[in-house]
């Protein structure tokens, strides 16, 4: 445990409790949270975690418990009725729907869980102060258990300003009834919109499978979550969405605090639920600088047999040296199925031997971060994206569900870091797609753009910079509720 005072005088720190929602692109940031706040804060930090997908993580991240972070499992007695809410059809999960059903089965588990923890505070001499909350936006549930037990809460907004902008606009956009859409048909799809440029109505569609009541009410409770809190933190830095985080402070009446990249100031705990292999950065030793596309879709998104087979022959016969992240599960089959172990078509192997590598995980932000590595095929998740952005890799973008198509939108037309692959996967279409991040000027100019950023990004954190001064109010704040 820390020894910081935590502005309580002689009593022990103040606890910071938190409940990320338990995917790894939220996991992830509030791992490195926990860490800036511990470091620069010196609070003792208590981390929740439901009974799905992480619940083992003391026991593999010996490091975290070891360091002082004590995890407490939430909703052990629903642990089969959680587990029918992880996503099991990849990218056309019911996202929307999974969020408000986790929020309804967390619910009672953590109110038990909260008052055990609230009562291992009492009495004693060295009481410490009340503890405070973060806790994920969209686990707005679990911040009305808190604000009903006396705890204040501050919300850990994983993705990107400009998604929660867009998501500020939609009961708008309904009311018009711009949305939902009147129908699918592409040519209305691409139309922009008036309220949100350059936003088009396809970039707003959240998931194929969740239905707009359902997206609705879970962006209701994303803004809820916020404007109830005592403040709101952002993983993303000023000079990047300056813009939109001043739209969000006003629209919502909420303290913002823009604390990112996360990645680049935590010290790196441990928070992959996935075995990492390593083996991809020797390769990478031995290859020429900003020569490698580095293609990875995030910890959710599918591929079907076909887009598979596409992109396996797109890579192949671009010649550009690439390392591939092919997650277990993340294929689709025509029968619905995910297959754990995928087979790469007759040919592939001996056609890209010496300049290809394909890996089951990868050590993401040590990946972008090698000089080896020219550019990335992501699905823009918004850590993928800010991971790039802040290492200056410029980006060709797939995006699938959630914010992921507004931020590849706003790299494509706002930063102007890289450009979208939209319509049907083919092959010709990757080739000349990595052809052009890669070997052309185009992907240069965006090379040049992305380093931009990456130097804003370095600026922020340093003396005087804005993330640096977001993160020493963000301390005060939390040491005065
Ligand atoms: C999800 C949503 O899909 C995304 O849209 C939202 O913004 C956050 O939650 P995910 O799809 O997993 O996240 O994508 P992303 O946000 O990019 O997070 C993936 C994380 O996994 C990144 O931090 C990345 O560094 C890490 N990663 C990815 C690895 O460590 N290894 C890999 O091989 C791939």
């Amino acid at each position: 445990a820390s020894s910081g005072d935590g502005g309580a005088g002689g009593r022990r720190s103040r606890r910071v409790l938190m409940f990320p929602l338990p995917f790894q692109g939220h996991i992830t940031p509030m791992l490195q949270l926990a860490d800036v706040l511990r470091s620069h804060g010196g609070f003792d930090v208590t981390i929740f975690q439901s009974a799905v997908n992480d619940a083992d993580r003391p026991a593999r991240h010996p490091a975290a418990a070891a360091a002082g972070y004590r995890f407490v499992t939430v909703g052990a007695g629903v642990a089969a009725a959680l587990a029918e809410t992880v996503p099991s059809k990849g990218t056309n999960s019911d996202f929307a729907g999974i969020i408000l059903r986790m929020n309804e089965l967390l619910r009672a588990p953590f109110e038990d869980s909260l008052r055990e923890v609230l009562a291992e505070d009492a009495g004693g001499d060295d009481t410490p102060a009340p503890p405070c909350l973060v806790v994920d936006s969209t686990l707005r549930g679990m911040q009305e258990v808190a604000s009903r037990l006396g705890v204040p809460t501050l919300s850990l907004r994983t993705g990107g300003a400009a998604c929660l902008v867009a998501y500020m606009a939609v009961p708008e956009l309904s009311d018009k009834g711009v949305l939902p859409p009147p129908s699918r048909d592409p040519l209305q799809l691409d139309m922009p919109l008036t309220e949100l440029p350059p936003l088009r109505l396809r970039d707003m569609l959240f998931s194929a499978t969740s239905t707009h009541a359902t997206m609705a009410a879970c962006f209701e409770c994303i803004i809820e979550s916020i404007r109830c809190s005592s403040g709101v933190i952002f993983n993303t830095f000023d000079d990047l969405e300056s813009s939109e985080l001043q739209k969000i402070a006003g629209g919502l009446s909420v303290a913002v605090y823009a604390i990112g990249p996360l990645h680049k100031i935590s010290a790196g705990l441990e928070s992959s639920l996935l075995t990492q292999d390593r083996s991809c950065l020797e390769w990478l030793d031995n290859l020429e600088a900003e020569s490698v596309l580095y293609v990875s879709f995030g910890s959710l998104a599918s591929m079907d047999a076909d887009e598979l087979l596409e992109t396996a022959w797109g890579l192949a016969n671009s010649r550009v040296p690439f390392l591939w992240v092919i997650r277990p599960n993340s294929v689709v089959q025509g029968s619905g199925s995910q297959q754990e172990q995928v087979s790469l078509p007759d040919g592939f192997e001996e056609a890209t031997r010496g300049r290809g590598m394909v890996v089951s995980w990868a050590p993401q932000q040590d990946v972008l971060r090698h000089r080896a590595v020219g550019g990335f095929w992501t699905h823009n998740g918004w850590n993928s994206t800010l991971e790039s952005i802040c290492d200056g890799v410029p980006m060709m973008c797939r995006p699938q569900f959630a914010d992921q198509m507004i931020n590849a939108r706003y790299v494509e037309e706002v930063w102007k870091v890289g450009f979208q692959l939209e319509g049907k996967l083919e092959r010709g279409v990757i080739q000349a797609a990595a052809t052009k991040l890669l070997r052309m000027e185009e992907g240069r100019e965006m090379r040049r753009r992305a380093k931009h950023f990456k130097d804003r990004a370095a600026v922020s954190t340093e003396n005087g910079g804005s993330t640096k001064a977001a993160i020493s109010m963000l301390v005060d704040l939390i040491k005065s509720l």
